[in-house]
């Protein structure tokens, strides 16, 4: 049978107390309604239909996806309503499963299994668990077949001492949510067309209802709050984590480490503490991440060593580097083999070639420079006037002394010599010495200031 899958995400999320949509509040660092829109497409529907309604631009605008089918709920009056409005565009032929746009743990395999008990009528995702409060709750009959789901606030004390409940999950044929829905009324404490009630219409035309209990709690954890987000988080970096430590990455806590996005890794990685990966880094065999740690967006190359609370954002960093600790790498930072950047050094759009070295206090920003250069601490390049931006050019072996200050756009040539505390503003060319200070003066018999006397 033909699968459709539709993802309900017009709720408001009032518990959030958000101005952003629910359903975009991130998990790992993406929306949490993408994490359930990569899980749906997983089961390869032909139709993948998403319920917008609080935030509806918002959201379609964040989530890509020509695959989509977005069908607007204007007004939110129950997830029974909810469905409706996107059943016009279901095949009548299709088995439909309903999955909510916040519960981004569940897993595919736990979508098929219900779809396949689904073929020959409605059946539902149900759990047990704990701490049933809220939930809407399973009721069956002596012989334990499924009669009916009562919400939490429909349902007696005796049907609230029921621990097993609706997860929210619920698969069918098409033609049966297009008999029943139509005839599910809204006469209940809530006011709402609750999807849940074809199960009992189901019931009542002398059918089974299939259902599947899913094992863990965590899986079909629904996200109403920040508390339940964080679980959410939590669990879901406990298990990157996980993967990463099987896969032979060596990780100092695998509950200090957040990837909000994809880390790969080669052999005899090490990653200390609080380091966290943001998009898609790859990191070569051999490389050590220092404590404190942000990486996003990265290349590092073998064998590197990143030192503690160093942020390097949009870089590719060549064998055997050394970068920080404290260093700032920004976007279009490319080092060379070998190269070193130390403390209190920020990058940007800077080249920097083989074995170069800026060690200690420095800002390279829109710089081209060759292999083996010495770039000494408190080097400035100026690339900014206040209306554009300008390059620094410096070539192979250059030595730049402490302090200067290189004023682009500016060509330092092959071997060229900065003396400490120049300010530079011409092309210092081949091996050429540029000096730009004061000269000394010593002055003797020089007295010292003396303290006034009152
Ligand atoms: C629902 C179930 C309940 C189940 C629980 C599991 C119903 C009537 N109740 O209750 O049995 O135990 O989920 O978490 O189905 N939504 C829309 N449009 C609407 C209403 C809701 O898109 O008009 C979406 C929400 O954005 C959310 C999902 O449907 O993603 C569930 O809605 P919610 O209001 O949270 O339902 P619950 O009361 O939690
Ligand atoms: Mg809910």
């Amino acid at each position: 049978m033909k699968l459709e899958i539709i993802i309900l995400a017009a709720g408001q999320g009032t518990r959030m107390r958000s101005s952003l949509p629910k359903v975009l509040h991130p998990i790992a660092g993406r929306p949490m309604l993408s994490h359930v829109i990569d899980t749906a497409r997983e089961l390869q529907p032909v139709g993948l239909h998403v319920v917008v309604g609080h935030g509806a631009e918002a959201v379609q605008q964040a989530i890509a996806g020509d695959d989509i089918h977005w069908v607007h709920q204007q007004q939110q009056f129950g997830t029974g309503h909810a469905v409706m409005q996107a059943l016009p565009a279901v095949s009548a032929d299709s088995c439909i499963v309903v999955m909510y746009g916040d519960v981004p743990l569940i897993e595919a395999a736990t979508l098929s299994a219900l779809a396949q008990a689904a073929v020959n009528g409605p059946a539902v995702l149900t759990a047990k668990i704990a701490d049933p409060t809220g939930y809407g709750r399973v009721l069956r009959d002596a012989t334990g077949k499924l009669s009916a789901v009562v919400e939490h606030k429909d349902a007696s004390e005796e049907q609230r001492a029921v621990d097993e409940i609706n997860t929210g999950v619920m698969a069918g044929p098409a033609k049966d949510f297009n008999a029943y829905l139509p005839r599910v009324g809204n006469d209940n404490s809530q006011g709402e067309y609750y999807l849940p009630d074809v199960l009992a219409m189901s019931v009542a035309d002398g059918r089974d209802v299939a259902s599947c209990v899913v094992e863990s709690e965590i899986e079909v954890l629904g996200i109403n709050d920040r508390l339940q987000q964080q679980m959410v988080e939590r669990e879901y970096q406990r298990r990157q984590a996980q993967a990463l430590l099987q896969a032979g990455v060596a990780i100092a806590d695998a509950s200090r480490i957040d990837i909000r996005g994809e880390l790969v890794c080669g052999n005899d990685v090490h990653i200390d503490v609080n380091a966290v990966f943001e998009g898609r880094v790859e990191l070569g065999n051999g490389v050590h991440v220092g404590p404190n740690c942000v990486i996003k967006d990265s290349r590092i190359a073998d064998g590197v060593e990143i030192h503690a609370f160093s942020s390097v954002d949009g870089a590719t960093v060549g064998t055997g580097c050394s970068v920080g600790p404290y260093a700032r790498l920004r976007p279009g930072t490319e080092l060379g083999e070998g190269a070193r950047i130390g403390n209190f050094v920020e990058t940007k759009k800077a080249r920097i070639g083989s074995g170069s070295k800026a060690n200690h206090l420095a800002y390279i920003g829109d710089c081209e420079m060759g292999a083996q250069v010495n770039i000494g601490a408190g080097t400035i390049t100026c690339n900014y006037d206040g209306v554009n931006k300008h390059k620094t050019t410096i070539g192979n072996d250059v030595f730049v002394g402490s302090n200067s200050t290189l004023v682009a756009p500016l060509e330092i040539a092959d071997q060229g010599f900065v003396a400490a505390g120049s300010t530079v503003t011409k092309r210092v060319g081949d091996k050429e010495l540029a000096v730009s200070r004061a000269r000394q003066r010593n002055v003797q018999g020089w007295r010292r200031p003396q303290k006034d006397e009152d």
